[in-house]
This record gives structure tokens, sequence and C-alpha cells, in this order.
């Protein structure tokens, strides 16, 4: 039988992961097959259980299923473990059901594409929810001079911050506290950008080199994006990079290959583009 992957979320009707997914195989001659489907918000369980006992060997999980399959996963990846949250779930050949999260990684990876240097450098992230909780330990593994985390409700970047501090220099501010602050790189993992919003950045934060990064996607440049164009950042990044490195970090997990991703995101943008 054809090996049996799916996507878990809801809404589902607009994930690319089968898309992604797809090409992966297709590049590198793997014989699978990638499905989505729409769960139920109260049967996540109860179709992951199913999905598994028909014989599937792994399924991607997305909004808003990614702590129950935390909950459901029988073993975790460290990474998934300081994530508190699970993406990706593999059949193991022990029958064992792993829980990992690639979020992280995969944004590490599009950085790394795009040659943008983590080492040592002072690193801003906007926001303390889910998304920003689940690419901390693999930004901390790069060894970055600095972390601060903004956020609008000062005690969830506590929080996060306390819970990370033994990964590297991590701390947590207030937006206001931002002022006199410079650096290098400024991740937006705030969910503001679906409202048009943007959390309220003081003007000079930005050094002369420094890259702005949002975590979202569309087929236009994100608010963030559009003020980081405007404060002089030298260069400026979406998500789209960061979802492609995610599935090609899962596809990884399931078939121990790692794809190419630069033809899928091309690929993508080119999609987003016509959209427009
Ligand atoms: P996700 O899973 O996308 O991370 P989340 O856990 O709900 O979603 O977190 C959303 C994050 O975006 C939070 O840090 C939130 O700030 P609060 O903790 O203060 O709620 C932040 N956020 C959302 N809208 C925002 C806005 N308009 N300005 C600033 N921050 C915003």
């Amino acid at each position: 039988m054809t090996d049996q992957y799916a996507v878990f979320g809801n809404p589902i009707n607009h994930s690319k992961s089968p898309t992604i997914h797809r090409q992966f195989a297709e590049q590198s001659g793997q014989n699978l097959h990638y499905a989505k489907q729409l769960v139920a918000v109260d049967e996540f369980v109860k179709c992951a259980q199913d999905f598994f006992a028909q014989g599937g060997k792994g399924l991607n999980v997305t909004v808003p299923f990614k702590i129950d399959a935390f909950s459901f996963a029988q073993q975790l990846t460290q990474r998934a473990q300081r994530a508190g949250a699970v993406n990706t779930l593999a059949m193991q050949n022990d029958g064992v059901i792993l829980g990992d999260n690639t979020d992280g990684i995969g944004m590490v990876h599009d950085m790394h594409n795009l040659d943008w240097e983590l080492e040592g450098k002072r690193i801003l992230i906007l926001g303390a929810g889910g998304a920003v909780r689940g690419i901390l330990q693999p930004l901390l593994a790069e060894h970055p001079e600095l972390v601060v985390i903004a956020n609008r409700t000062f005690s969830k970047a506590e929080e996060l911050a306390a819970h990370f501090h033994d990964l590297g220099d991590v701390r947590a501010k207030t937006f206001e506290q931002l002022h006199g602050d410079k650096f290098d790189i400024v991740i937006n993992g705030t969910s503001a950008s679906l409202s048009n919003d943007l959390p309220p950045l003081p003007d000079n934060v930005l050094n002369q080199t420094a890259c702005c990064y949002d975590l979202m996607y569309g087929s236009e440049p994100t608010v963030f994006m559009k003020w980081a164009q405007q404060h002089g950042a030298a260069k400026i990044a979406d998500g789209l990079g960061m979802l492609v490195g995610q599935a090609a970090e899962a596809f990884y997990v399931w078939r121990h290959i790692r794809p190419e991703v630069v033809p899928v995101i091309t690929m993508l943008r080119r999609q987003l583009a016509e959209k427009k």
C-alpha cells in the first residue's frame, strides 16, 4: 500500500501542505499519498486514532490542533517538548507515535537559505504566543548574543523568557522598554498582521544592516514588512520560506530525506503573485 500522510486542521481548505509534500515526493522519487482533512474542533483525537489505526504513516497538524497533537503524541522530541506544541506526528517502526515541532527549525533553515547570520546577533521577537514559543529553541541553538521578547501582555513575554532562559540570554520587555535598543534581526511573531495591525515599535530599533522577518506571509507584504522597509531594514522576508521549511523538516522526520526547498518556494511565490 502507498504510504499515507495528511494534514489535519480547521479550516483546512487553503492549506498548501499537500502541494508542498507532493512536490517533495516527486522531487525525491518517493511513493506517497498526502491528503488534507477538515477535522471538527472536538474530534482531533478520534480522527488521529483512526488515521493511524488505518495504517497512516504521518500527520501534519495545524491550527487549532497543535496542542491536542502534543497531548496525543506518545513520545516527544526535545524541541516539541520545549514548544509545548506538535505540528508533525510520525508512526515509528516500533509502533510508537512521535510528536515533533518543525516550525522553528523551518524558520532557522529559511534564514540560512537567505544568508542571514544568527550567531552573535541581537534578535528582537515581537509577540509571545504559540508561534513564538515554537521558534525559540531552534533560534537559541544558533547562539545569538541576545534574544529580547517584546509583547503587549508583558507577563507572557516574561513567562517565555523564564521558560527558555537556560538555553541562552533571553529577556522580556514591553514595547516602551525598547526605546534606545538596537537589533540586527527583528522577527514579527504576533498575529497583528492578520488584522493589518502593527505592534507599537519605536522608530530606531533597527541596526544599519538589520534583517526583518514576518512569520506570516501573503500575496502582499505585511504591515510589518512595510514598516521594515520604511525604517531602513537591509533585508526583509515573509514566512513563506518557513512554511516550506517546516514541511521539509517534517518530510525528513518521515522519510529521512531532505528535499529541495527553493524550487517549491519559487512555485508558491508564483502562485501567490498570480492570485493578486
Ligand atoms: P499564535 O499561535 O499565532 O502565536 P497567539 O498564541 O494567540 O497566536 O498569540 C498572538 C500574539 O500576537 C500574542 O503575543 C499577542 O499579544 P498579547 O499576548 O498581548 O495578546 C500578539 N498580538 C496580537 N494582536 C496584536 C496587536 N494588534 N498588537 C500587538 N500584539 C498583538
